[in-house]
């Protein structure tokens, strides 16, 4: 699974270039949206008001890289002991970076 071994190795090595366009190319972006919409964005309207997405769009956001997407996605997860699969949180990750973070 190369696709998989190239998104373990960008998350434990934040240092390497990893770029979103390689590692969400094969993500499906419906069902990471689907997934945020159903799990994540009560918690973060509760706290920043509206839809929620003002978190992501936050001056001081914390996310600044796509790896550093994937891994604030898994924080969450684990938080929530939602217990998504790899695959669900790249997915997630890549709706959030079409939708919000933009990174390249
Ligand atoms: C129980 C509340 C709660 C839920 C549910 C939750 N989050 Fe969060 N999330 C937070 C809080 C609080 C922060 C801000 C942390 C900070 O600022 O240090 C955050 C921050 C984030 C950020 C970083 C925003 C930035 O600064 O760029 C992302 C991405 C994120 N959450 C994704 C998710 C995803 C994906 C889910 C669903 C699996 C989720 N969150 C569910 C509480 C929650």
């Amino acid at each position: 699974m190369i696709k998989h071994s190239i998104i373990a190795a960008c998350v434990v090595m934040a240092s390497l270039p990893c770029y979103a366009n390689d590692l969400f190319k094969t993500a499906d972006i419906a069902a990471g949206k689907k997934l945020v919409e159903t799990n994540c964005i009560s918690c973060h309207a509760a706290s920043f008001g509206g839809d929620g997405s003002e978190i992501y769009t936050r001056e001081l956001r914390k996310i600044k890289t796509p790896s550093g997407l994937i891994v604030q996605v898994r924080n969450c997860n684990t938080m929530l002991d939602l217990k998504w699969f790899e695959e669900d949180e790249v997915n997630a990750a890549a709706y959030l970076n079409q939708q919000y973070y933009h990174f390249k």
